[in-house]
């Protein structure tokens, strides 16, 4: 049975019919086709799937759409204003290019979704603390380090 959601994705006001035992993650990259976000595990896990909702970080693969009713949520496409094609990259994203933050890039979104949290929430003022907050997001390529650089970077 469907059920009524209403919630504003990356700025916009979304009126959907959902399964209720549909995640985040799958509305977003199966209804909403929104596919920055990552599948990695599905089990909370990877950190693959991280977005925002109300600002804070979530593994949207733990979270039944239907609890994010009237919640703003943002994803890895919702970071810049305007068309992701064509704005410019926020300054996370920059950082993650010029340190070099990812190599097949799978985790990258997730990656990158909750380094913004990271310094939004006070967590980035040593590499330790970090390396601690990002300890969810998994790299299988190995680049923590210069993940951990490209957020020392922004912050400072
Ligand atoms: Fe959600 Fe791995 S896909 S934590």
């Amino acid at each position: 049975e469907q059920m009524p959601l209403r919630l504003t994705i990356n700025g916009n006001v979304q009126q959907l019919s959902i399964e209720p035992r549909v995640t985040l993650l799958d509305l977003l990259r199966e209804q909403l086709n929104l596919t920055g976000t990552k599948k990695g595990c599905d089990h909370g896990q990877c950190g693959a799937c991280t977005v925002h909702v109300d600002g804070a970080r979530v593994n949207s693969c733990l979270t039944l759409a239907m609890t994010t009713e009237g919640c703003t949520v943002t994803t890895i496409e919702g970071l810049t204003v305007g068309d992701p094609a064509t704005a410019p990259l926020h300054p996370m994203q920059e950082a993650f290019i010029k340190h070099d933050g990812f190599q097949c890039g799978y985790c990258t979104p997730g990656q990158i979704m909750s380094a913004v949290a990271c310094i939004r929430e006070g967590h980035a003022n040593t590499p330790e603390e970090v390396r601690e907050y990002m300890s969810g997001n998994i790299c299988r390529c190995g680049a923590y380090a210069n993940i951990v650089d490209a957020i020392m970077d922004v912050k400072k």
